[in-house]
């Protein structure tokens, strides 16, 4: 059993100096450091990265973050909910040991003018609808890793894009950290958990299970040797029936380089992206396609 899940006494620290005290005393006594990078409102998704990062790492450090730089002006930087004794109390009971929960000044003092742009990965599908959100949260992962300097840092296959530009950052960056992704968190009607889903009404929270099962409908129909065009065509018609208010995309792409496989049939592993708009609410999901074990 690693240590992190029974250690009684999770601390919580503010600033980046108490974090390194705190870190830097476990290397010196030889244990192994895990980060989970979040921006609150924690849910079974998030927890599971704790309970990934605990049975890899001695210790586990989780941030809790709402980034302003990854939020467009129009976006719902005022509005995303902060629950901080909650968070704190589920923290706690999935064995974390420590939660870093900066200000944003101690992120972003004044004077601050640096940010981490990592190209490819980030074009496309969310980086094209929200051109600002991978600069801000590579620059925002890039200062978590070098403040905590963990041995590994879990991120959800949720946000897959975001998975796959940090892991991106971390290699082009030499940085010393083995990036770890977790399968997705779902509810039992299949929507995918997410701190956003609690903008819901009760109606759009029907309509949002509907997301999963057609995506997972389009990634069989690829499976089974049917083409890309068709299956996009197959799944917004099918997104239209459903209810929602729009497509954002709706796309494939393959599952390492997020390259754009062409409009037939796949020849290697792939992954159907969406994101969509239930009033107000913006979704996001994905689903692998596995060609290779055909
Ligand atoms: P946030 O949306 O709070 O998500 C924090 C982490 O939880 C991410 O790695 C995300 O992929 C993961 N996660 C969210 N929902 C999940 C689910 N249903 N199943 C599995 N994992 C899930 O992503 C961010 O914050 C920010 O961009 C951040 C990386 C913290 C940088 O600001």
């Amino acid at each position: 059993m690693p240590a992190a899940a029974v250690d009684p006494q999770m601390g919580v620290v503010r600033t980046v100096k108490e974090l390194r005290a705190r870190v830097d005393a476990w290397r010196a006594a030889g244990l192994s450091v895990g980060l989970v990078p979040t921006m609150g409102a924690l849910h079974q998704g998030h927890l599971s990265l704790v309970e990934r990062s605990n049975s890899l790492a001695d210790r586990t450090v989780a941030s809790i973050f709402v980034n302003p730089a990854q939020f467009a002006p129009h976006e719902d930087f005022g509005s995303y909910p902060r629950r901080e004794e909650t968070d704190l109390e589920l923290l706690r009971r999935a064995g974390c040991s420590l939660v870093f929960i900066p200000a944003a000044v101690e992120m972003y003092p004044d004077g601050f003018q640096t940010s981490i742009a990592v190209s490819q990965v980030s074009q496309g599908l969310c980086g094209a609808s929200r051109p600002h959100f991978f600069g801000g949260v590579a620059t925002v992962v890039c200062k978590l890793l070098n403040q905590a300097r963990p041995d590994i840092a879990v991120f959800g296959e949720k946000d897959y894009q975001q998975l796959l530009v940090i892991r991106r950052m971390v290699k082009d960056l030499d940085m010393p950290i083995e990036i770890v992704g977790a399968p997705i968190v779902r509810e039992t009607d299949g929507l995918a958990m997410s701190s956003r889903n609690a903008y819901l009404s009760q109606e759009e929270r029907i309509v949002a299970g509907r997301l999963n099962k057609v995506i997972a409908e389009m990634a069989d129909r690829l499976q089974r040797g049917g083409g890309v065009a068709e299956a996009i065509a197959f799944g917004r018609a099918a997104l239209a029936d459903a209810g929602f208010s729009a497509v954002d995309y709706l796309d494939v792409r393959g599952a390492d380089l997020l390259d754009d496989p062409g409009s037939g049939a796949l020849s290697k592993n792939a992954r159907v992206f969406a994101a969509v708009l239930l009033g107000k609410t913006r979704l996001i999901d994905n689903w692998p396609v596995e060609i290779n074990a055909r």
